[in-house]
């Protein structure tokens, strides 16, 4: 069995299934500077679901909603709430990649099919990740239309907010399971590890979590794997396993090129951060040294700092975009480091720990 990197050439898109798909989008353009370029429903001969494709540089997501209880996308809701369904790549040849992940052990969601209309023909098939995440593999063939097959060109264009790419995909499995993960990444994938925090590097004194960050040689995204660890007190992955009703996406990072631009637009546009105490800037420009950015105005926005031997990365995370305490995203922008900003992992868990015990759940 080979473990050879299948070559991935990229994230395609993310798809999100929501409750409320319409309201959504309007949320991604107003608050997080994304242009609508697309839809699909049943004004596009799709009967059961309503697809809006949202885009901002290079990033596409989707968010998608059943129409009726009786679709399977219905149930998954019901049970998870809004939530990430599916982390597409786009590959070559999806017969072959699909043949290749068969045999090194992937579970199949969906066999190889075909996705057509007149602008062309898209071939597409999906695999199961952790919990009921997909991986589509889409390969474009001949396909000359705005997204995929179905849908139709629908404009509404936004002030960009300088987000720029999928910088990582982190997802939570359960306790005892971020091994098994890690090793099917490997296997199916041909993924390697990148980076592993254990319990000591990520726990406060109440809870902890251990990670371990898996990048694709190919498509430059990295995917770090989380599991709860023992503590004292609730993990704030046990919270989101609870609240989504097991694994899946905790959070998307989403790379600027200039964050302090995006994070005041993301803050002027109503977006929520956690909160970040002012003694955290107490010794971080002791211990990050020089940055070429304003230090005023990144402690001004609760913007967190991290160096490693390759530079430094500035970093926030935003407060979950759903009543459940589950999915939220971070805003990255990376000066030489590729790394995860460990030296900020006790202060944004405390954050997040202040925030868990607001909600009783710690
Ligand atoms: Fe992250």
């Amino acid at each position: 069995m080979s473990s050879e990197p299948l070559p991935l050439q990229g994230v395609h898109h993310v798809e999100l299934l929501v409750g409320n798909a319409k309201q959504a989008a309007y949320y991604y353009r107003k608050a997080f500077g994304f242009s609508q370029i697309a839809y699909a429903g049943p004004e596009t001969g799709v009967r059961d679901q309503a697809s809006y494709v949202m885009a901002q540089g290079k990033i596409r997501l989707v968010l998608s909603t059943p129409l009726t209880p009786e679709d399977p996308m219905g149930e998954r809701h019901r049970l998870r709430g809004d939530s990430v369904l599916d982390i597409a790549f786009v590959v070559d040849d999806v017969d072959q990649h699909f043949k290749a992940i068969v045999d090194r052990g992937g579970a199949v969601a969906r066999e190889p099919y075909d996705m057509a209309d007149s602008q062309g023909r898209v071939r597409r098939a999906k695999i199961y990740a952790y919990g009921d995440t997909l991986h589509s593999l889409i390969s474009m063939d001949d396909y000359t239309g705005a997204f995929l097959p179905g849908y139709k060109i629908q404009r509404v264009a936004e002030p960009d907010f300088g987000l720029v790419s999928v910088d990582h995909i982190v997802g939570n499995v359960e306790d005892g399971k971020m091994n098994e993960w890690v090793d099917y990444y490997e296997r199916v994938f041909g993924f390697n590890q990148f980076l592993s925090f254990d319990d000591k590097d990520i726990s406060t004194e109440y809870s902890a979590l251990r990670s371990k960050v898996m990048a694709s040689p190919t498509a430059k995204v990295k995917f770090p794997i989380n599991e709860p660890a023992e503590g004292r007190r609730k993990s704030q992955i046990q919270e989101y396993l609870e609240s989504h009703r097991g694994p899946g996406v905790q959070h998307v990072a989403l790379q600027t090129g200039d964050i302090l631009h995006t994070v005041s637009v993301l803050r002027q546009a109503g977006v929520e951060f956690l909160k970040i105490p002012s003694s955290y800037y107490e010794s971080i420009w002791n211990r990050v040294g020089d940055i070429n950015e304003d230090c005023q105005a990144i402690e001004n926005l609760d913007i967190l700092v991290d160096r490693d031997e390759e530079g430094y990365l500035l970093q926030i995370f935003t407060r979950p975009v759903e009543d459940r305490p589950t999915l939220f995203y971070e805003i990255i922008q990376r000066c030489g480091s590729q790394s995860f900003g460990k030296g900020n992992f006790k202060s944004l868990f405390e954050a997040i720990e202040r925030e868990q015990a607001a909600r009783g759940n710690l």
